[in-house]
């Protein structure tokens, strides 16, 4: 027999809803962006939102959707063809990215450290082999790579590595812990920052690429986490891991800088995941409140709605416009940090307040995991936390702000 809450989920038919909506301003784009966006809308319709809820409830690794995206050409979208790659665009990324996003927002996060974090300086700095050995291959969907920057001590303070590198020679032995790496479980190269010498802080740093598994390498536990529950996320234990002197990834102390350029375009990847959040979040509340009647019609005509879905609305396009123009600077090799900061900052903003605000429109029905409002509020947190707090975008905001201005 059914319960009262799944019997209201049939009666609103919410289990098989078919998504109408357009993005409007997709309407003015070339067509190359309108076909990716329709096969990753499709694609996303049929592989991941009937699947979102189980990954995220059972913690499971979305595989064999992760190699279908790399069939696709989504896990290596800016990478040239001739490496593996699709050869297109940054703008092209976050169109893709927000579809996968908005069916499942940990197959967005895989996706998103795959071709920002971990694709991404491997093609600006990689040498020649680096890119035969950690690109061609990763551009498949399996396998995947993940990015090591964080530590227990330092999130935020990116230049106050601790994990060391040392001279061994013909090879660098690496020590230190690095903590909070989306992939850890599954990938099978990294991208690791680490100090060759602690008292230059960040100009020590360098970037190191080295393959998973590796003699000297431990995994910590798999994070419990409360949202992007498809996603792993754990520690990498490094204890006299050692790794070829050829595998530094750019000059020696050029680290730090590797790091905040590949997190510069890694915004713009977390802004469009948090778009496809908020968009899932319009998408469920208009549906559930067009159908829901109350007081004699459907919710969608009392005014307390209507202005909620119009603030959701505004607040999802204006971060959608914002992270458009971040990614198209990107793609016309202007400077664009203060922009994916802004970008990143309005996109995760504006999924906590849609994933709120559409729990708020299905009352009691928003509150439990029948519906999949629930699941979008706890993907949305990450969102303002990952590559970057929306304090630390702030921060980065108002830097390049003062810069312009001279002072
Ligand atoms: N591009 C190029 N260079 C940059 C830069 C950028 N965007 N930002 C800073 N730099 C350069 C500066 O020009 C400066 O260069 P010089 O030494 O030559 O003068 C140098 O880097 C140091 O800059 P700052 O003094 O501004 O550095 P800071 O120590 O004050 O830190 C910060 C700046 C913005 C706070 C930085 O530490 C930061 O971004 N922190 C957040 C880190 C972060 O996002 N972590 C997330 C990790 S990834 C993740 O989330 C896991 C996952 O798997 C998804």
């Amino acid at each position: 027999m059914l319960n009262a809450v799944s019997r209201t989920v049939q009666i609103f038919g919410l289990t098989a809803a078919r998504q109408s909506r357009c993005i409007a301003s997709l309407a003015s784009l070339p067509e190359t962006y309108q076909m990716l966006y329709k096969t990753c809308r499709d694609f996303a319709e049929a592989e991941l939102k009937p699947n979102a809820a189980k990954f995220d409830r059972q913690h499971l690794y979305p595989g064999d959707a992760i190699k279908k995206m790399g069939e696709l050409g989504l896990m290596a979208i800016a990478v040239p063809d001739d490496l593996g790659g699709t050869g297109l665009d940054y703008l092209a990324y976050s169109i893709a990215l927000e579809e996968i996003s908005r069916g499942c927002a940990s197959a967005g996060v895989i996706m998103s450290v795959n071709n920002s974090l971990y694709l991404g300086p491997l093609l600006k700095w990689g040498s020649k082999k680096q890119k035969e050995d950690f690109v061609t291959p990763f551009c498949t969907g399996d396998p995947i790579g993940c990015f090591a920057l964080s530590e227990p001590g330092n999130g935020s303070d990116a230049g106050a590595a601790s994990t060391t590198a040392k001279d061994g020679g013909d090879k660098w032995i690496l020590n230190g812990t690095k903590c909070w790496i989306t992939n850890g479980y599954e990938s099978k190269a990294a991208i690791v920052f680490a100090t060759t010498d602690k008292s230059l802080k960040h100009k020590g740093i360098s970037a190191f690429v080295l393959p998973k598994p590796i003699k000297g390498l431990e995994l910590g536990k798999k994070e419990d986490k409360l949202g992007i529950r498809g996603s792993s996320t754990c520690s990498l234990i490094f204890e006299d891991c050692e790794i070829p002197k050829d595998n530094i990834l750019g000059e020696p102390g050029f680290g730090f800088k590797v790091a905040m350029m590949t997190l510069d375009a890694g915004r713009i990847g977390i802004a469009s995941q948090a778009l496809g959040i908020a968009q899932a979040s319009l998408d469920v509340a208009i549906e559930y409140a067009s159908k829901r009647i109350a007081f004699g019609k459907p919710i969608t005509k009392l005014q307390a709605i209507q202005n909620k879905l119009a603030d959701m609305a505004t607040q999802l396009e204006s971060a959608r416009l914002l992270t458009w123009r971040a990614a198209w600077l990107k793609d016309n090799n202007k400077p664009y940090t203060k922009e994916a900061a802004m970008a990143k900052l309005a996109a995760s903003e504006a999924a906590t307040f849609l994933s709120h605000q559409c729990i708020q429109i299905l009352g009691g029905m928003g509150y439990v995991s029948d519906m999949p409002a629930e699941r979008h509020y706890r993907d949305a947190r990450i969102t303002e936390i990952y590559e970057g707090t929306s304090e630390i975008q702030r921060l980065v905001i108002a830097g390049q702000l003062i810069k312009e201005y001279g002072l």
